[in-house]
């Protein structure tokens, strides 16, 4: 569930109107509910009950540091995959000591500074980032904690971008690989084993693909404890939410290819992974990111021009591609509705485009959606994970500002960008230049 709902035919996060906040803030205008992202992680904690565990979450889905600062307060950890990132938890008042550091492609400078700022784990992805790790951490005069990111070859049902756990995809070690990688990395003297790793892609809308990928990994995690003093297990993020219908009432329902079924409850996905997991009594991982922030936020846009071509009615908006890559990228769908409800208005089909000069900057293609005019605002909904995080200057479109509910209160969590942030780092090049 989420916090947006109509209230006399106007769309509000908790207590306030979207209105309100787009006439105070401006467009385009990231709207986000404080009681939304905690009331999930909750729920998710709730659901993981007994078994010893630990909510990383996924920075990069949202990492805006008021964001970060709610979810530091729940207690969560978080998985980075940055320096930048790891940064910007610390800067919200994140421990450094409950951060995972995943990724392909860790520099040098990245994993000293996570060796120094004293992160839970490496979850490393190939022998080479192994070597580099105990390279670095022996110059330190330091032992690094490592995981391996165990590739478990499990098709995921996602979009082909977001799916992490084939053989084909360029994350994790294969299962047949993977004991070697552990013995080289036993031999390390700059490595101590923690634990092992898994994340087989994001959107995922079946228990089924998360109950295989443990199956999978769990006689070789056996294995592994008998060998090593292994503490944790993760199993990765990638629980799906749901992009149509989210501001129906009751139980939402998740359409795929025209067939509706329910949507992957948290009940339902915890209880794939509890059992075997419970048996394997490591300390169990999560690194959610989707799940705790996507239906959290939302974009607020205003209706520039209705555009009637000859075969399309073209909405266009003052929201672009750059502010929201999803629908460009994977085909995304996020629900456009009416930040104002007319009652009795009819719908029309339209596509819905941004400003920016490419032909992929649409929110929607041929979709019916309650009629605009020009001068309305409207929402596209579940913006609030991998939205601002994936956003863009592209056409030197200033980056869009950020506001954070609760309750009846707001508050602006980034100032929207001005034309002298877009120079700023040019000039200053200049300056030393000079
Ligand atoms: N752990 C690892 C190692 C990951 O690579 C990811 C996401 C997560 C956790 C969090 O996954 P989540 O729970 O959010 O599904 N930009 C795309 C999604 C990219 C996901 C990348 N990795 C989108 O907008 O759909």
């Amino acid at each position: 569930m989420h916090s947006f709902h109509y209230q006399n035919n106007q769309l509000a996060c908790e207590s306030v109107r979207l209105q309100d906040l787009a006439e105070s803030y401006g467009t385009p205008l990231y709207v986000y509910s404080s009681h939304t992202v905690t009331d999930h992680f909750r729920r998710l904690d709730r659901a993981l009950g007994e078994l010893a565990h630990e909510i990383c979450y996924a920075v990069k889905a949202n990492s805006n540091l008021a964001v970060l600062r709610l979810l530091a307060a729940q207690g969560s950890g978080f998985d980075i995959v940055s320096g930048g990132e790891l940064y910007r938890v610390m800067q919200a008042g994140g421990d450094p000591g409950k951060c995972t550091f995943a990724g392909v492609g860790k520099t040098q400078d990245e994993i000293a500074y996570a060796l120094h700022s004293g992160i839970y784990s490496f979850n490393v992805e190939s022998e080479s980032e192994l070597r580099t790790i105990d390279n670095v951490a022996r110059t330190m005069d330091r032992k690094a904690p490592v995981a391996l990111r165990i590739n478990p070859d499990v098709d995921p049902h996602t979009h082909h971008y977001i799916s992490t756990g084939k053989s084909e995809n360029k994350f994790g070690i294969s299962i047949d690989r993977i004991m070697e990688a552990y013995d080289l990395a036993a031999s390390l003297p700059g490595l101590e084993i923690r634990g092992l790793q898994m994340h087989i892609g994001s959107q995922i809308t079946e228990a089924e693909p998360f109950a295989q990928a443990v199956a999978k990994v769990l006689p070789l995690a056996e294995a592994l404890k008998r060998r090593f003093p292994l503490e944790f297990i993760s199993i990765g993020g990638g629980i799906g939410i749901v992009y149509r219908g989210s501001l129906e009432s009751g139980d939402a329902v998740w359409w795929h290819e025209g067939e509706a079924r329910h949507a992957l409850t948290i009940e339902q996905y915890v209880q794939a992974i509890a059992p075997p997991l419970r048996r394997l009594n490591l300390r169990v991982l999560l690194e959610p990111g989707r799940f705790l922030v996507g239906n959290a936020g939302v974009l607020l846009t205003r209706v520039l021009y209705i555009k009637r071509a000859l075969e399309k009615t073209f909405v266009i908006v003052d929201a672009g591609m750059n502010d929201l890559i999803r629908p460009a990228l994977y085909d995304g769908y996020h629900e456009i509705v009416p930040v104002c409800r007319q009652p009795g208005a009819g719908t029309e089909v339209v596509d819905v485009v941004g400003p920016v000069c490419e032909s992929g900057d649409f929110f929607a293609q041929s979709r019916e959606v309650a009629q605009v005019a020009e001068g309305d605002l409207l929402a596209l909904m579940s913006a609030g994970a991998y939205g601002f995080s994936m956003a863009s200057t592209y056409n030197s479109r200033p980056l869009p500002a950020e506001v954070l509910v609760s309750g009846a209160e707001h508050r602006l969590i980034r100032r929207r960008q001005n034309y002298a942030d877009l120079i700023a780092a040019e000039l200053e090049a200049e300056e030393v230049e000079a």
